[in-house]
């Protein structure tokens, strides 16, 4: 069996290279022909942790390539994974329009019989368009089949997730395209839940969103905390131990970014409100979510009062740790807001500040792009914690105190022990305690 994965980004790499791990042969595909220039030869367009390391070990034997042939990967291929991008519209509904476009190249190359799955995060019924325009645009009468299999990996922990999945839901409505999909997916047997395609489509949708909801709700709960001298840490786990709550996704802070939060919500509102389902509650998820760099914001103008000239190191710019992705981050928001204040910002990041350059390109004095966390906080006024990365963690409190003008953080991530920082000489602001 060969399979063709259609679209090279954060999902199709690691879909690429997971299936060849899996056993596969496998050709990845992409319009950007960098993308492919740089996979070919064993290298990452992304930072995602041991990636380009399985990358590598997959080309060396054998069953892994990449072409920007699209048309070549669809024919040669009996499965195609599509992932490419469902990016939000302006109303909040996904843009189809890349998953319409590539079904029309599969069926203007449909020769023999076709799996499509369907790998990007779509809208219930996403499968019923699909299979109407690789219909309508076919050019032989060639038999096919669609399904959908959403993926869960996260971002930092990619290459982990997709070969450890906690389960893989297989949407299909033929035995044959079910046969094949457990093929696939052989290895993680007693992980599998087979399902129709709009329920698995939903599965996805429904995921990210109770995800992102329990985060709104702890924020919105580190709000209480904050006026009342309970601490939402403590909080938290005493929630988490519940096992009907669950620990995970739980941390207060700054709020969900990333490509896929904040956009799955505001597409599953607009699903329902297609469907004349009033999905309020996510409206206000969303709705919280937007506010937390404003609480954030605040935080810093009762650390510094006013902002003008101020200088403030910003530590951290990807929307979470172990990624150099800066979709939806935080961080961008609050330097939009403190540039506008007229502070001075040394930004620093462990792997997304070529990221950030392109919407922040290095402007001295106002923003300065730095070599290390100790570069950045030296002879600051603040310094404000907008990523957990471990680096940070280990920071010697200590030597920063020595460094900054002012010894002052204000910590979205809630990353230090209040005792210790303040202990240490600082005047620390965090969330929700
Ligand atoms: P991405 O933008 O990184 O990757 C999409 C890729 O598709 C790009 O490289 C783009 O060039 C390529 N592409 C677009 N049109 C193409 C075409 N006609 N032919 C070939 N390639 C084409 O996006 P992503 O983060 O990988 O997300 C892809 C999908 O997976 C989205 O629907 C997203 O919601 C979903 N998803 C993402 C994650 C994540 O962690 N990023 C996790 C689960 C699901
Ligand atoms: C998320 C989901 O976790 C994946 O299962 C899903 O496949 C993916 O979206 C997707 O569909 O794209 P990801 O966005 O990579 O993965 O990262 P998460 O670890 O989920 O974090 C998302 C955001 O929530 C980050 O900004 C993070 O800082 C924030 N977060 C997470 C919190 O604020 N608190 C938490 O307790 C957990």
């Amino acid at each position: 069996m060969k399979i063709g994965v259609i679209g090279t980004g954060y999902v199709g790499l690691v879909t690429a290279v997971g299936l060849a791990d899996l056993g596969h042969d496998v050709i990845g595909t992409d319009v950007v022909a960098e993308k492919i220039e740089l996979a070919s030869k064993g290298k990452s367009h992304i930072y995602e942790p041991g990636l380009e390391n399985l990358l590598q070990a997959n080309l060396k034997k054998g069953n892994l390539s990449f072409s920007v042939d699209l048309d070549k990967a669809i024919r040669i291929s009996d499965v195609l994974f599509v992932c490419v991008n469902t990016p939000p519209r302006d109303d909040g509904s996904a843009d189809m329009s890349y998953v319409e476009g590539v079904s029309r190249r599969i069926a203007e190359n449909l020769d023999d019989y076709k799996l499509v799955v369907e790998k990007s995060t779509v809208p219930v019924k996403t499968s019923s368009w699909i299979k109407r325009t690789i219909s309508l645009y076919r050019k032989k009468n060639v038999d096919f089949d669609v399904a959908s299999n959403p993926e869960f990996l996260r971002e930092g922990t990619a290459v982990h997730d997709f070969l450890n999945p906690d389960r893989v839901i297989i949407g299909v409505e033929t035995d044959k395209a079910r046969e094949l999909m457990l093929k696939i997916y052989a290895k993680f047997n007693d992980k599998i839940l087979v399902t129709n395609i709009e329920t698995a489509e939903v599965i996805k949708h429904a995921s990210n969103s109770f995800l992102a909801m329990k985060i709104s709700f702890i924020n919105l709960i580190s709000d209480l905390c904050e006026k009342t001298d309970a601490d939402i840490e403590q909080v938290a786990k005493g929630m988490g131990h519940d096992p009907r709550i669950g620990s995970q996704f739980l941390r207060a802070g700054l709020g969900y970014g990333g490509s896929c939060f904040p956009k799955d919500v505001r597409a599953l509102i607009k699903i329902g409100e297609d469907l004349g389902i009033d999905f309020n509650l996510l409206k206000q998820v969303d709705l919280i979510n937007i506010k937390r760099t404003n609480v954030f914001i605040e935080k810093v103008r009762k650390a510094l009062w006013i902002l003008k000239e101020k200088k403030i190191a910003i530590l951290g710019l990807s929307f979470k740790p172990q990624t150099d992705d800066i979709r939806n981050a935080p961080s961008i928001k609050i330097i939009e807001n403190l540039l506008c204040e007229g502070a001075v910002l040394n930004l620093y990041d462990p792997q997304a500040m070529d990221n950030m350059k392109e919407i922040f390109p290095e402007d001295p004095p106002r923003i300065n792009y730095m070599n290390s966390a100790y570069d950045a906080v030296n002879g600051v006024n603040a310094t404000l914690i907008v990523t957990e990365w471990d680096e940070f963690k280990e920071i010697d409190l200590g030597e920063l105190k020595r460094i900054m003008a002012n010894p002052i953080i204000v910590d979205g991530r809630n990353i230090f022990k209040p005792d210790i920082v303040k202990e240490s000489g600082f005047e620390y602001y965090s969330i929700g305690r």
